[in-house]
């Protein structure tokens, strides 16, 4: 695999570069809730531009289902990438039409631009290889000409796993390099997938077990503990028989559920469900709530957080661990009162030796939003679903375009 740093030494100055990044970041209208992506896209976006590249940036935001929608505009994360880099980034308001195409024209060596929403355009995420084909095309004339042929970098980790336009089909047609961040997010999933230093406890949580079947079923035959909190829990302990209330529930994973816990103790797989939870009658922020058994949640209640003994038995189990991956949530983290379980497993990982990984999406966000230290996880990843994809073995198709 060809990598940022092969370019960088074949020369760019003046040469354009087509640069796929993650900048899908969560927006309260204009406003950023958390930048993460955007400050993880920079030091590829930099070494590129301080070599003197002319640095085409194309992202996605959301899903706006093939349409321009002003609420999916990337233009406030054009303006968030110009303030970090501390360089204007010119920000075309189409993704490969007249805008985008004057736009590039316009860059000078080192110059920056962000191209429109690429799911604006219904060709990007299309199933029909000659429509992505189509759309492929044109991102790759956009950086033909200046200062030798175009080249494309992929730095979009958290949506290598989408066989895309603008991460897989592109990658076909124009001289093609792994980012740093590509590289160092699988430098780190590989670590965890080969040979992991034991024990290797895995932490789950989130609202369904039906996104994480296929990690779940991998897990089982790869980590010495699995400890499940979240949404997803009440699925297990129904599954175990008990009642959950008017808790989240996924009443066709149950058969699936049933199997899981076979599995688990087949192998003997730890596998670690909470004891106690945080109970309330409402969905709210300022919802009263009760602390009551994880056995017996009473039927007009609902399980909002895990609760104060199974914070402590969760913490338990990550702190002997060598190794730990922990994606989702413990609780409906939003609100302050039910926080406390996914604040309580984040400080465990922190706490500990292990060599620890936050799985992308809501779990990263939650660490920056609760004030945990960065640097006191080994790696936080920008992956959420890529991630989750690695480990459960899949291939990644925007990884393996890059690999001939
Ligand atoms: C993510 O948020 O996990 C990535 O940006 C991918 O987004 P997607 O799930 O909409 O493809």
């Amino acid at each position: 695999m060809r990598t940022l740093d092969d370019l960088l030494s074949e020369g760019v100055r003046g040469r354009r570069v087509l640069v796929r990044a993650d900048l899908n970041v969560p927006l309260d209208g204009e406003r950023i809730t958390d930048d993460g992506r955007v400050r993880a896209s920079l030091p590829t976006i930099r070494a590129l531009a301080e070599a003197g590249a002319r640095v085409v940036v194309t992202a996605h935001l959301g899903r706006p289902k093939g349409e321009p929608k002003p609420e999916f505009s990337l233009a406030p994360v054009a303006r968030r990438l110009g303030e970090l880099l501390g360089a204007e980034v010119a920000f075309a308001a189409d993704v490969v039409g007249p805008s985008a195409k004057s736009t590039v024209d316009g860059l000078a060596d080192g110059g920056v631009a962000l191209l429109e929403n690429v799911r604006f355009d219904a060709r990007e995420t299309s199933k029909d290889d000659a429509e992505r084909g189509a759309l492929a095309d044109e991102l790759a004339a956009l950086v033909a000409g200046d200062g030798g042929p175009g080249a494309f970098v992929s730095d979009g980790f958290g949506v290598v796993h989408r066989k895309q336009a603008s991460v897989y089909d592109v990658a076909q047609r124009l001289p093609h390099y792994a980012g740093g961040l590509v590289l160092a997010e699988v430098d780190v999933l590989r670590r965890l997938t080969e040979d992991p230093a034991r024990p290797y406890v895995v932490v789950l949580g989130g609202a369904k077990v039906s996104d994480k079947l296929g990690v779940i079923a991998n897990l089982l035959t790869k980590v010495d503990r699995l400890v499940i909190g979240g949404g997803m829990a009440y699925t297990f302990l129904k599954a175990q028989g008990h009642e959950v209330g008017s808790s989240l529930l996924q009443e066709d994973q149950l058969d699936t559920v049933r199997g899981f816990l076979n599995t688990a103790k087949e192998r003997g797989v730890e596998l670690v469900l909470p004891v106690d939870v945080l109970a309330t009658t409402t969905f709210a922020a300022d919802a009263e709530y009760q602390v009551v058994p994880a056995d017996a949640i009473p039927a007009d209640r609902m399980g909002l957080d895990i609760g104060p003994e199974s914070q402590k038995l969760f913490a338990s189990k990550v702190a002997d661990a060598r190794t730990v991956f922990w994606n989702g949530p413990m609780g409906v983290f939003e609100f302050e009162a039910f926080a406390g379980g996914t604040r309580a497993v984040a400080q465990a990982l922190v706490d500990g030796d292990a060599f620890s990984v936050v799985g992308g999406g809501d779990s990263a966000a939650a660490v920056r939003q609760l004030g945990l230290p960065e640097d006191g996880f080994s790696h936080i990843s920008t992956g959420g679903g890529a991630s989750l994809e690695f480990l459960e073995g899949k291939e990644l198709p925007g990884v393996a375009v890059l690999e001939d």
